[in-house]
């Protein structure tokens, strides 16, 4: 699905009616440059869950993992800072992508190694001024793919 937002309040009311349609153990990976609105989306989500601090999710600077307490628990990572796909595994994320939280990765790329093979991949584009571009593909267990979980 391929939507244009024209202001942030747009991406803000996207990520709100996204976040309405994720169930337990959803886990989305957000994609795109600084600035796109990966952060904006996320409190839509945030908002969609309940959580009543929705306005103060915010791309920390130094945790890159914050906790929610919605409905369902949301766990926002920032992995701007995460250079090596090690980085992010020594964080421990993958708990927290197989719980029953919902799980929204900002810079999902840095962890392409550990994301669950079945996630919803949100990609974001800036298209001029104020316009972006938002792409949302779901991505499921493919039959005859290994699993990607470590036992
Ligand atoms: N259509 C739009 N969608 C989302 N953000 C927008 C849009 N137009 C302008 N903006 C601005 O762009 C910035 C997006 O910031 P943020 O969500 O933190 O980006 P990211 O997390 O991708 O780095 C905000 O300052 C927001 O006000
Ligand atoms: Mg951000």
């Amino acid at each position: 699905m391929r939507y244009i937002t024209k202001k942030a309040s747009e991406t803000f009311e996207l990520g709100f009616e996204f976040g309405k349609t994720l169930e337990k153990g959803s886990v989305v990976a957000l994609t795109g440059e600084l600035g796109t609105g990966k952060t904006v989306f996320t409190k839509g989500i945030a908002k969609a869950l309940g959580i009543k601090d929705y306005i103060h999710v915010n791309s920390a600077s130094f945790v890159i993992l914050q906790e929610y307490k919605g409905k369902i628990p949301l766990y926002h990572f920032d992995l701007y800072r995460m250079k090596k796909p090690r980085d992010v595994e020594t964080v421990g994320c993958e708990e927290y992508f197989y719980s029953k939280g919902i799980s929204v990765v900002e810079w999902a790329d840095r962890a392409a190694e550990i994301l669950p093979e079945e996630h919803i991949a949100v990609e974001f584009k800036h298209k001029g001024d104020n316009k972006r571009e938002i792409i949302v593909n779901a991505k499921r267990k493919s039959q005859n793919a290994k699993p990607k979980r470590k036992t």
